[in-house]
């Protein structure tokens, strides 16, 4: 076992099994009927407190009795299961009885052994072939049950279940029997770690807001939102009698049921009727990316009810952000739906193709977003672990993690070491850091981000990358990835990979010795500094010109330039000229894919063009923040022309319509619109730092924030040229008042101000003036 292996669950809770990990003989392998593996056993007495510690090789659920145990999905969850698979721990005292109890642990394909990645490229069994199970109870420190050889399996009523693939169950054979027995099969016991995140659950289930039957007499059902979940109904009919339902996330026009976007994902659910009273079903081992549900019916159904249940791991909300616009309320929305769909154990790019992968770039341009509007540390605490155990050999670290390409490398060669997605390893640790205080996650990556960043400078061995075009190729980059062109008759400009990839090795060693700094590591912080003073030289010499113009003239160049204060101060005012003029000359639309639309905004208002950020914001055209809301998006597009004005979908092979990238403006929203930001100086929000970017077609904004030690919350409104901003912060939280130019003759409580300003906890009133013209 490699020491990543050891080291990706160092410090996780472990514990020692009395029980074996056992493989029901009934199981026939992937993508064939599901099994379980059973046992009936008998208790004198019910002890007070019984404990169940459970964890499978596939995902579980457990019954009790035919109770089922606990509320959580999809377990034990998705971890790179050659490195460390979770346990959970449930108390069961009260589904047990004196006497004969009966025990049954329902296992199928799940993400361990359904195929995963696209086409015909698929790699089924990526974690291993055989499902299996192992578990225990525990009362008083006593075993009163494990797995082992004596338990007995059978064949589930889940004819077939697969992640991509969705759920065939047949309720005519829900009488199990116990036809085979189990078999004790090798499994590295000290690969079992306690659940380190939240558990999957359901959200509030969703009704239909509307519901007709198209021209083939099929029910079609809206949810009014699109989602990572499935849908449940209740149903009266005949045996054998059968529901098959179909999902999608749009509708084409005349409301064609569109779901060719989700490739070889076949996404169904199909039920047979036992045909005794109502039957209720929602499928048990998988989930569905979709807002619309397609009912055909065979035989003779009743639908009772029908309704659609978001899953995820963020199942509570800690912030939110309000202003005039009712486009962009709705985006910020969409962005937390887009968050709930795509945070189900990993945060994935997607939750309907045949990808929902665990994508490193979107989620670490995501990660600031995703802590304002949730708790995401142990999420992403939980995430880094897996992307450090699919680090490579070399430090080149994975595109997606858990990696399916890892142990299968034939199938996708040299998937892994792209600049912008690997810096992942440096960048959330540090968004953990400043959200939450969170020094651990930057000691526990800390050796595989230095191993990232070597890695990065091996490429060109040296500060400008100049990487390889074909996929695969070691240090091959997305660049940025989705970077808009415009009219492709008169296309924009665009960044050259080698110049994408010198930012973000730039960003990386610079924050490596930020954090080596933190952790005392001098010996490093004065490596890195030293490294990034000459990425930084080498920037300027490469990509800016004598006039201050960046060598691509596109708005990614000057934001992330900008935004990494790459910019020297001699060209700091013709480059800004620039950066203005390429944006105006693209009439205010965004010009920035994946890496570059973080940046963009706040790297327009850090400049003070304010009035261009607000215009590049609220352009309501492709491509444009606003144009999907207007479009009826419930959550975050893939592509800023993921579909036509008359509701066409554009280039079905590779668009979704949730996925999070592009919600990474709402870190814009919170820091510079309602200008409340973590200080990285005193990290958690010990301290808050205030300095609002007050955009008048926004008035008024609030927002407000759930942190450790209470509520924060700003709002400003603006009237004939004032401003009121009025901040409370809760005991533990002080705030630094930062004017700006954008601040004429601020007063705070009743006090002018010259210069930043502490504030302690509590409400506090800011008032200044707009300045005439920007
Ligand atoms: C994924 C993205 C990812 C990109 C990188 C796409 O297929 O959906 O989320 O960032 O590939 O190439």
């Amino acid at each position: 076992m490699n020491m990543h292996a050891t080291a990706s669950r160092k410090g996780l809770k472990q514990r020692n099994w009395a029980a074996e990990m056992i493989a029901p003989l009934s199981d026939e392998g992937v993508g064939r009927p599901a099994s379980f593996v059973s046992k009936t056993f008998s208790l004198e007495a019910v002890p007070a407190a019984v404990e169940l510690f459970i964890s499978a090789q596939g995902l579980y659920r457990c019954f009790i009795n035919g109770k089922r145990v606990g509320e959580d999905l999809l377990t034990p969850g998705w971890t790179n299961y050659d490195h460390r698979i979770a346990y959970q721990r449930y108390d069961v005292a009260q589904l047990l009885v004196a006497g004969e109890n009966h025990i049954e642990i329902w296992l199928a394909d799940g993400w361990y052994r359904s195929p995963l990645m696209w086409g015909k490229d698929a790699i089924p069994n990526c974690w291993g072939d055989r499902i299996a199970a192992i578990a225990e109870l525990v009362a008083g420190g006593r075993t009163l049950l494990s797995t082992d050889a004596n338990w007995k399996s059978g064949a589930l009523p889940i004819v077939k279940s697969g992640i991509y693939f969705g759920e065939v169950y047949d309720a005519r054979l829900a009488a199990l029997s116990e036809t085979h027995g189990s078999e004790v099969i090798a499994f590295d016991k000290a690969l079992l770690v306690a659940h380190e995140a939240a558990a999957v659950r359901e959200l509030a289930a969703l009704v239909p807001v509307d519901q007709w039957r198209d021209d083939e007499g099929r029910l079609v059902y809206d949810f009014g939102q699109n989602v990572g979940g499935y849908v449940r109904y209740t149903v009266r009919g005949s045996a054998g009698a059968q529901v098959r339902v179909e999902h999608s996330e749009v509708l084409g026009p005349d409301r064609f049921f569109d779901n060719r976007n989700y490739r070889t994902a076949v996404a169904e659910t199909l039920y047979t009727l036992a045909g005794d009273g109502d039957e209720t079903y929602a499928p048990y081992f998988t989930f569905q990316g979709y807002r619309y549900a397609r009912v055909t019916i065979t035989g003779e159904v009743e639908i009772v009810s029908i309704s659609s249940v978001p899953i995820t791991s963020v199942a509570e909300i800690k912030g939110g952000f309000e202003s005039g616009s009712g486009l962009v309320n709705r985006l910020v929305l969409n962005a937390v739906w887009s968050q709930r769909g795509n945070f189900i154990e990993v945060p994935t790019d997607c939750p309907q193709r045949d990808e929902r992968l665990g994508w490193t770039g979107d989620a670490q341009v995501f990660a600031p977003t995703a802590c304002w509007l949730a708790d995401s540390e142990q999420f992403l605490r939980k995430y880094l672990r897996d992307v450090m155990a699919d680090q490579r050999p070399d430090g080149a670290i994975p595109h997606v993690s858990p990696d399916p390409t890892r142990l299968h490398p034939e199938h996708f060669p040299g998937y892994a070491g792209s600049t912008g997605w690997g810096d992942a390893i440096v960048i959330i640790p540090w968004v953990l850091y400043t959200h939450y205080g969170d020094r651990a996650a930057l000691g526990e990556c800390f050796d595989a981000m230095v191993r990232w960043v070597d890695f990065v400078w091996s490429i060109s061995d040296g500060p400008i990358v100049r990487p390889p075009p074909h996929w695969g190729d070691r240090g091959f980059t997305f660049g940025d990835w989705l970077q808009p062109v415009g009219d492709n008759r008169k296309p924009r400009p665009t960044i050259a990979d080698d110049c994408a990839a010198t930012l973000y090795h730039f960003i990386s060693t610079e924050l490596l010795g930020r954090i080596a700094g933190v952790l005392g590591r001098d010996d490093l912080r004065q490596a890195m500094e030293r490294r990034a003073g000459e990425i930084r030289e080498a920037f300027a010499f490469e990509y800016i010109s004598a006039s201050g113009r960046l060598a691509h003239n596109d708005q990614t160049s000057y934001a992330l330039a900008f935004l990494h204060d790459l910019v020297p101060a001699e060209h700091w005012d013709a480059a800004r000229g620039h950066f203005r003029r390429v944006v105006e000359d693209a009439d205010y639309r965004i010009g920035t894919g994946f890496i570059g639309t973080p940046a963009l905004l706040p790297a327009l208002t850090k400049l003070g063009m304010d009035d261009l950020a607000e215009k590049v914001f609220l352009q309501e055209e492709v491509p444009g923040w606003l144009y999907q809301v207007k479009q009826g998006a419930t959550t975050i597009w893939e592509r800023w022309d993921s579909m036509a004005p008359d509701g066409t979908i554009y280039d079905p092979d590779m668009n979704s319509y949730n996925h999070y990238s592009y919600g990474a403006v709402c870190q814009w929203l919170f820091e510079s619109v309602a200008g409340i930001s973590p200080d990285p100086e005193h990290p958690g929000f010990a301290r808050v730092k205030i300095s609002p970017t007050p955009l008048e077609k926004l008035n008024p904004v609030s927002a407000w924030h759930e942190i450790a030690k209470g509520r924060i919350e700003a709002s400003w409104t603006m009237a004939d040229g004032k401003v009121e901003y009025i901040v409370s912060l809760p005991e533990g939280c002080e705030g630094l008042f930062v004017p700006t130019v954008r601040h004429v003759n601020p007063v705070l409580d009743g006090k002018p101000v010259t210069g930043d300003t502490l504030m302690a906890a509590g409400r506090h009133l800011i008032t200044f003036e707009i300045p005439k013209s920007n």
